[in-house]
């Protein structure tokens, strides 16, 4: 029932730091806690070029090996080891419990926050373990189905309105495919990837911008809701499919039109 989700609520602390006094500075603040480091440094965009956009810093979508192509120097996000998408636990420890219910937590994202772009030759760090939103990567991923995806690039699909789904690679296998085949039926714009960073007790998510649900076990009612809810909510409009395919098993299929014009058809309400 959807009464029993936990909801989780915060706002990230922090002060917005004093306008900037250098004109040439293009992108914007970020109020982050003095305590934590500064995940969205501001970047310096003196000499604008076509790979300059005023309030990401680095265009998105264009593919430029000196920065992002998909190709060069993807080992920054990931080493493509099947450590990140095989089962070394017990897989009972990780089995569906009715008793224990979702989890949805909300990071409240300021209006006038940017996410910065970064190339490859930097890494980008994250402080929360499922990160809902941040700086990514130039390019985004192509929507569908990977062997692994790392979050450099589905957080770019977040911020179009996609909804990422994760499952650690220990779940149980009939709720990893409950859960592909409710997202793959609810919308187009999806990426489904293993991520190890969700818990025993929890150990399949949905995220979108600003949101995330942990859940032991699948409910349509709760997926459908989250999805109806959270979906194409991110801050740019964008339909248009990525470009980055590396480990892409399967790509998406439109399930309503290729913006996703009636979310989950299947589940009327
Ligand atoms: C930005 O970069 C330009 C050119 O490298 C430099 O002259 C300027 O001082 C920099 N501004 C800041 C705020 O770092
Ligand atoms: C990374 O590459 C970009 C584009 O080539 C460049 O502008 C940036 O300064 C580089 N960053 C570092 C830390 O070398
Ligand atoms: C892959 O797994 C290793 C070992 O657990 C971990 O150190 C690394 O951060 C993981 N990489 C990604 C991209 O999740």
């Amino acid at each position: 029932m959807l009464k029993n989700i936990i909801l989780l609520g915060f706002t990230i602390l922090g002060t917005y730091g004093a306008p900037p006094d250098n004109d040439n500075w293009g992108g914007k603040w970020f109020p982050h806690s003095p305590s934590e480091p500064d995940l969205n440094p501001k970047i310096n965009i003196t000499g604008k070029s076509h790979l300059h956009d005023p309030s990401h810093g680095i265009v998105m979508g264009v593919k430029d090996p000196s920065c992002d192509d998909g190709k060069v120097s993807l080992n920054t996000d990931w080493y493509m080891d099947p450590v990140n998408y095989t089962c070394y636990n017990d897989r009972s420890l990780y089995l569906p419990k009715s008793t224990v219910h979702p989890i949805h937590s909300v990071e409240h994202i300021p209006e006038e926050y940017s996410a910065l772009h970064k190339c490859m030759n930097e890494s980008i760090e994250y402080s929360e373990r499922i990160p809902t939103f941040g700086t990514h990567r130039p390019l985004w991923a192509i929507y569908g189905e990977y062997t692994f995806l790392p979050k450099q690039r589905w957080l770019h699909n977040l911020e179009h309105g996609a909804v990422a789904m994760l499952y650690h690679p220990c779940a149980e296998r009939n709720q990893v495919n409950a859960l592909k085949a409710l997202v793959k039926s609810c919308l187009y714009r999806h990426v489904i990837t293993p991520y190890d960073q969700l818990t025993m007790e929890r150990p399949l998510a949905l995220v979108t911008w600003g949101h995330r649900l942990e859940m032991s076990k699948v409910s349509d009612e709760v997926v459908v809701g989250f999805i109806k809810s959270h979906a194409l909510k991110g801050p740019e409009k964008v339909s248009r499919n990525g470009q980055y395919d590396l480990a892409l098993s399967s790509s998406a299929k439109i399930v309503s039109t290729v913006d996703d014009i009636k979310l989950c058809p299947n589940y009327m309400k």
